[in-house]
């Protein structure tokens, strides 16, 4: 999370809060360069992030996902030899209070208004209805990525449509792309007893680590691979196309890795509500392919406010 004077010709306040899923930009456009003393506070609650100046509180719904890092925590500028130089002209008196809580999690009677309140009233609101619990094969890879600092694992919500998924399948169930193996849980906490997954990790540390947290699962393999290293083992009934290269590419190669029938998810979309799609202004060309390929019918599923999924089941 990072609060940051902006530069001197906007004299405004933002907040930058980066987590697993995505990053989130607030702006407060008013004038802090005004000769006299302000307080901010940049802050995150469940599924709302805010920015508070003098009191008054703007927010926004996005549910950052995991927030790790193994940076220090750093006040005041950055050195003069990198970073914008507005950062680092000493222009700006500042006293900075680092405070770090974590909120209870109950859900609020009724959702707050999005455009006001201050941080202290605003309770944790899940981003879509499910239990805090999560399977313990999930747990101990979300532990993983938390020690790797690995913020790509997918998120709770796309975790349970992998798992809800997985239940209904048989067969060889394959994941390119394993990261800390947190989609590879959820898919396992689903799996049924005549389906097995393979999961390829190009990263050969991180797949050693996938493996040893999977080592009692005799259903699950854990590859220490290029992703294309799986096309030995389909058909598959479900294949959950989690690494850029075969995500951005891969359609037609997928289409002859899938069983008929059988399904392949795509993680990482923005809900959109036009057609054709658009993502930060521009044809989403990759979800507008998928979901007018003949030889898949395709859906776009939105799993929380921020995050949407694609699911094509192969004809
Ligand atoms: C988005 S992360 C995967 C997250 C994981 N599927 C989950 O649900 O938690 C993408 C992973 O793909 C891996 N990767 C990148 N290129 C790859 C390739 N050619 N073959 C296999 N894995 C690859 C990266 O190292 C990274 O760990």
């Amino acid at each position: 999370m990072k609060l940051q004077l902006a530069p001197a010709n906007e004299s405004s306040v933002n907040c930058t809060v980066r987590g697993s899923s995505e990053e989130r930009l607030l702006r407060w456009g008013v004038n802090v360069d005004d000769g006299k003393w302000h307080a901010a506070s940049c802050w995150r609650e469940g599924a709302r992030i805010g920015l508070t100046v003098d009191g008054t509180t703007r927010t926004g719904t996005f549910d950052a996902g995991m927030i790790v890092s193994r940076e220090p925590v750093r006040v005041g500028n950055k050195s003069s030899s990198t970073g914008a130089l507005h950062q680092h002209l000493g222009a700006n008196d500042c006293s900075v209070y680092l405070s770090v809580r974590t909120p209870e999690p109950t859900p609020p009677a009724s959702p707050p208004a999005e455009s006001s309140g201050t941080p202290g009233a605003c309770a944790t609101i899940p981003a879509v209805s499910m239990p805090p619990d999560v399977p313990p094969i999930v747990a101990r890879s979300l532990d993983l990525s938390r020690r790797e600092g690995f913020l790509r694992s997918c998120r709770h919500e796309t975790g349970r449509l992998l798992a809800t998924l997985a239940a209904s399948r048989d067969g060889t169930l394959a994941e390119f792309g394993t990261g800390c193996g947190v989609g590879s849980a959820w898919l396992t906490s689903g799996l049924r007893t005549r389906a097995r997954l393979v999961t390829a990790e190009l990263d050969t540390a991180m797949a050693g680590k996938v493996q040893e947290l999977f080592a009692d699962e005799p259903q699950v393999e854990v590859l220490a691979a290029d992703w294309s290293a799986l096309t030995t083992y389909a058909p598959f009934s479900l294949l959950f196309v989690d690494s850029t290269e075969p995500k951005q590419g891969g359609r037609d190669l997928v289409a002859d890795l899938v069983d008929s029938g059988g399904m392949v998810v795509l993680d990482d979309f923005t809900p959109c509500t036009t057609w054709p799609p658009v993502y930060a202004g521009r044809i989403d060309t990759l979800r507008e392919q998928w979901l007018t390929d003949p030889r898949f019918t395709t859906v776009d599923v939105m799993v929380a406010q921020d995050a949407s999924v694609l699911v094509a089941t192969r004809r």
